[in-house]
């Protein structure tokens, strides 16, 4: 599984901004992945606006997509790739598109984004923990929830690096091989750790990525994070560390650019939230140089 693949994404859209399957699509893209996305919502713009409108897709839709492309052998996924899911009865859909996929490709790697929330508030359902917990959990490939999240998924406080860690292998455990918490704010510092359990005997690999923390709070960032560490370690697949340091360090270039042209602009980067530069990224994207590296614990 060196070469590219095909990737359904199911996540957001979003008319005007980059958050979900506009922040995921065109970097797997120009890391060459044929890229099939299902919106789960389309939104005017994200919800981190005064307002937004639009659309949301329920399970029934959902699966009516998914029977339109079985139909017609259009199935066969190396990768899917979720984020945001508002609501029971679309995650329980989802699940069921994991096992359809499977039964076409049992090679089939599941990325999952376990969106509950980020720096202590839910932005879901409560009644959303316990299906990821029991059921999501155990069918992902590499999971991905930030700090809160592992929290929430874990029963676990992380207030050390050692928590993190300890928190990672009680993951590892219900399902993932690998798992990444994409930030982490801890003792001060803003740090990406990856765990990558190998095989079922031995320990998993693990190491942190220390993220030089930027005075601004940028949207689509966790979504392109994910994107980026499928897209990473699918041409690495026995190095999560390589992958987690292109994906951060193409990540850190391009926050360093958003927060350039918004500052060019006459605009104080800290005073809202940033859309970030993805198309001007590119390069960046394509070929990132590596300026943050893994540390191994
Ligand atoms: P999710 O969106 O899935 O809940 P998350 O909360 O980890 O995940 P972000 O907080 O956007 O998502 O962080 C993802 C990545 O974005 C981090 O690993 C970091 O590389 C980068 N990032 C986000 N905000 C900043 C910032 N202010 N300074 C530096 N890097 C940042
Ligand atoms: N999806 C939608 C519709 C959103 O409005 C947002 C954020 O506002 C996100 C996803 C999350 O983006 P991220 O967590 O990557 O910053
Ligand atoms: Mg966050
Ligand atoms: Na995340
Ligand atoms: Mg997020």
């Amino acid at each position: 599984p060196t070469d590219t693949g095909r990737v359904l994404s199911i996540q957001s859209h979003t008319v005007q901004g980059y958050v979900g399957n506009k922040s995921a699509v065109f970097p797997l893209q120009l890391l060459g992945f044929d890229v099939d996305p299902i919106n789960s919502v389309q939104f005017s713009n994200h919800t981190g606006y005064p307002t937004f409108r639009g659309q949301v897709l329920n399970g029934k839709q959902l699966w009516d997509l998914i029977e339109g492309l079985e139909e017609n052998q259009l199935l066969h996924y190396t990768h899917l790739l979720t984020g945001y899911i508002g609501s029971v009865s679309f995650l329980d859909t989802v699940l069921q598109v994991v096992d359809k996929l499977r039964s076409v490709n049992p090679d089939l790697v599941y990325v999952c984004d376990p969106v509950l929330g980020d720096e202590g508030k839910l932005y879901v359902p409560q009644e959303l923990i316990s299906v990821y917990q029991q059921k999501v959990v155990p069918v992902a490939s590499m999971l991905t929830p930030n700090q809160f999240e592992v929290e929430l998924l874990t029963g676990l406080r992380i207030t050390s690096e050692q928590d993190g860690l300890t928190a990672c292998n009680t993951l590892h455990n219900a399902g993932p091989r690998k798992v990444v918490i994409t930030s982490a704010f801890i003792e001060g510092k803003l740090l990406l750790i990856g765990s990558h359990k190998k095989t079922e005997e031995q320990p998993p690999e693990q190491f942190k990525i220390e993220i030089p923390k930027i005075p601004a709070y940028f949207t689509g960032t966790g979504d392109l994070t994910t994107a980026l560490l499928l897209g990473w370690s699918n041409k690495y697949p026995d190095n999560l560390e390589t992958a987690a340091e292109l994906a951060v360090s193409s990540l850190q270039a391009l926050l360093k650019r958003t927060v350039e042209d918004y500052k060019r602009s006459g605009f104080d980067p800290s005073t809202s939230s940033l859309e970030i530069r993805l198309i001007q990224s590119q390069d960046e994207i394509r070929n990132p140089a590596v300026t943050c590296k893994a540390v191994k614990y």
